[in-house]
């Protein structure tokens, strides 16, 4: 049975909806605001100037003190009101992160260490004022110990970092809706797009040096960067290195991806134009997982893709595995890190499946991994990962994702991604080029944020592309 609001309640329908979502996630807004025929519990929600009071169809009122009467208090106070409302009378465990819907967690504990709290006051306030587990709490304050020294000080515009988006892929794998262009139907398209992105790339370097802002960290992603040639690899490099990269520029990342993209030639040129972190990315090496899914490459090939890479001297490389993939469970998995451990990535990023509208795998749900059970692999892999020295360095969570889980990057350490920190906590300004490239424009006044994208179609890229770097240099000019 679906709950809707009271008609005088409506007004909160905004603030709960993603809570009572956690208890019933295929709950629909028109649901909640009781605008559909069939039977719902009726949710009744009371704001008093000391307290907030909830109750389901006439019940007990259930009741939680209003302690500040600032707008995003007492907004928080109705959401927490309703999750333990909906905890006690369904009898549900809630979710591992209480009431951190639609927002990064770790961002939430950044402001409170800037604050000057304690560790165990930060504790305090994720469990009591947002209910969050203690291993939710536990992986938070590690991960943000970790990140302090990195995340960038919110008063400097003298730094950015940049995402320079390759939105190719030799094929598209089966659970996955990044936007990318399969080569077999837009190969023809890529020479054009690199000439184009290269331009984006010098007005953008000739930006920032007349501002004096230099490039941190520069992030090359996809789709599969390494869908290009080597001689196209190249020429990007060397423009990219040319006009971004100076003294100040710590870290250079490209994620290479599929090992069917990637041969001695791509590597080699990666390594002369100084790019000192790269991803090999499995997701499983469970071969059958591996057919079901659409990649183009066996467990072997990851063997023979990092022996290469290695050996051609590259210190820092990621791989990024997924829990959840259809007719995986935790022996699989297990079988998968038995072959993560003997290859060693310095960097290792976890994602928990995600199916969103565009993936092929939503076609045919029947054999999806229990929400229980990637749970499970979930916190075997913390635990597995923390026994061979790998810290989590990053966490976001996404729409969608089994199990109400997220995706954690970890490191060795003192090898953390930047670029990922950077981008996760959002304090510090990124611009993203190319095709469907997002960039994250810092305010230094009062922390906000501004999201912008360029085209996530590659014609229309094409055809805008003057009017594109026209906004993203004003842009520029505008953070000195
Ligand atoms: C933008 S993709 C690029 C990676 C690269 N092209 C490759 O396939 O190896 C980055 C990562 O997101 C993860 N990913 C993609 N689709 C996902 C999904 N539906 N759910 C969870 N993780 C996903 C995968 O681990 C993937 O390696
Ligand atoms: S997972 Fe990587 S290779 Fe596969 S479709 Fe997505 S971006 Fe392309």
């Amino acid at each position: 049975m679906k709950i809707s609001l009271i008609p005088r309640s409506r007004e909160y329908a905004s603030t709960v909806f993603d809570v009572v979502k956690i208890f019933q996630p295929e709950l629909t807004w028109q649901e909640l605001m009781g605008e559909t025929d069939g039977k719902t519990v009726l949710m009744e929600i009371e704001v008093l100037p000391a307290q907030v009071l909830v109750r389901l169809t006439e019940g007990e009122w259930f009741s939680e003190p209003i302690t500040d009467n600032e707008p995003n208090e007492v907004k928080r106070t109705i959401k927490l009101a309703v999750y333990k409302l909906l905890q006690k009378v369904l009898n549900h465990k809630g979710s591992p992160w209480g009431i951190l819907t639609g927002i990064r967690p770790t961002k939430i504990v950044h402001r409170l260490w800037d604050q000057g709290l304690e560790e165990q006051e930060i504790k305090g306030v994720l469990r009591n004022k947002f209910a969050v587990s203690s291993e939710k709490i536990s992986s938070l304050i590690t991960i943000t110990k970790l990140q302090r020294p990195y995340i960038a000080n919110l008063t400097d515009s003298s730094k950015v970092s940049v995402y320079i988006s390759i939105p190719f892929c030799p094929t598209r794998c089966h659970y996955c809706s990044f936007p990318s262009f399969s080569m077999d139907q837009w190969g023809n398209h890529v020479e054009q797009y690199i000439l184009n992105l290269i331009k984006e790339i010098k007005n953008v370097g000739l930006a920032l040096q007349e501002q004096n802002i230099a490039v941190e960290t520069i992030y090359m992603g996809g789709g599969t960067p390494t869908a290009l040639t080597a001689t196209q690899l190249g020429n990007l490099l060397e423009v990219i290195n040319s006009c971004l990269r100076t003294s100040e520029t710590l870290e250079f990342t490209v994620e290479a991806g599929r090992p069917d993209t990637i041969n001695e030639d791509k590597l080699k040129t990666l390594k002369d134009f100084e790019v000192e972190r790269i991803s090999i990315n499995p997701q499983t090496m469970w071969e059958p997982t591996l057919k079901k899914i659409g990649r183009n490459h066996s467990a072997g090939d990851i063997f023979t893709t990092m022996e290469l890479a290695r050996k051609i001297g590259f210190k820092v490389i990621n791989m990024d595995l997924i829990v959840g993939l259809p007719g995986e469970n935790l022996e699989i998995f297990k079988h998968t890190l038995d072959n993560i451990e003997v290859l060693k990535p310095e960097n290792l990023t976890l994602h928990s499946l995600a199916l969103k509208r565009t993936a092929k795998l939503r076609e045919n749900t029947e054999n999806l991994t229990p929400g229980c059970e990637v749970e499970k692999m979930f916190t075997y892999f913390e635990k597995w990962a923390l026994d061979r020295n790998y810290r989590p360095y990053y966490l976001y969570r996404q729409k969608l994702i089994l199990g109400n889980l997220e995706n954690v990057g970890y490191c060795l350490p003192g090898l953390p991604c930047l670029y990922n920190i950077q981008m996760i906590e959002e304090r510090q300004t990124i611009l993203g080029l190319g095709v469907g490239a997002g960039s994250k424009i810092i305010n230094r006044e009062d922390g906000t944020f501004r999201n912008s994208y360029n085209p996530k179609d590659l014609i229309l890229y094409n055809e805008r592309l003057e009017e594109i770097i026209e906004a993203k240099v004003d842009k520029i000019k505008g953070l000195g």
